[in-house]
């Protein structure tokens, strides 16, 4: 590794570190307020209300709350998909159905998600909309994980959308806590298209 990028992993590092620990400082209520005000900045945006096949994730260290925006799609009869750990592909996400009724279970990170089953997964370029958690974010829709890189392998995906297709459309979704100008990003970060926080939606080209 070059000095150089060496010193770009330690900023990244300290970077989730402070970010992480503020959004976990955010209060109950302050989490519920935050998930509150989610629906309406969510059913609102054209992409969502024009999408069936949508992924979320069951949130995770002091993440924004999406049990709210879920239980709108499920009354929408919009379809929530959620991200599982693949069974034996090295930190390859699978998207699989979330009901009201689906068994959740802790994966390996100690974060919920449905209990595989082969029938309710989805292929990763058939959903119309992808909300992202994420660590920090920038102005100009750059991104940053908690570090393992799941993401952008997901959305490296995007390069075998087949001609007649679109890709999945990425909606990176945070507390407005979690924004980091001038993110120092490395060569395989994909960007997102959009930050949807609790109080406003910033659209990137
Ligand atoms: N498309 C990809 N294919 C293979 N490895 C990848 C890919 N994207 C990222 N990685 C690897 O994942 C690791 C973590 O990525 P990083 O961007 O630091 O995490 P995050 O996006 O979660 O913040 C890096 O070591 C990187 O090499
Ligand atoms: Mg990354």
């Amino acid at each position: 590794m070059s000095d150089i990028t060496h010193t770009i992993a330690i900023t990244r590092t300290e970077i989730r570190q402070q970010i992480r620990h503020r959004r976990q400082q955010l209060s109950t209520l302050q989490q519920q307020q935050a998930s509150h005000d989610l629906v309406s900045q969510f059913s609102q945006h054209i992409h969502v209300q024009s999408a069936q096949h949508i992924a979320i994730y069951l949130h995770n260290d002091g993440e924004l709350d999406t049990q709210a925006v879920i239980n709108w799609c499920w009354q929408q009869n919009k379809h929530v998909y959620i991200p599982i750990l693949h069974p034996f592909s090295h930190k390859q996400l699978l998207f699989t159905r979330l009901t009201p009724t689906t068994p959740l279970i802790k994966n390996k990170y100690g974060i919920s998600e449905p209990k595989l089953d082969v029938t309710q997964v989805i292929p990763y370029l058939d959903l119309d909309l992808v909300c992202s958690p994420l660590v920090a974010f920038d102005l100009v829709g750059n991104r940053l994980g908690m570090g393992g890189g799941y993401y952008d392998r997901t959305f490296s995906q995007h390069q075998f959308v087949r001609h007649n297709q679109q890709p999945p459309y990425v909606i990176g979704l945070a507390h407005d806590c979690q924004q980091h100008d001038n993110l120092p990003i490395a060569p395989w970060d994909m960007p997102i298209k959009e930050i949807m926080t609790p109080s406003r939606t910033l659209a990137f080209n």
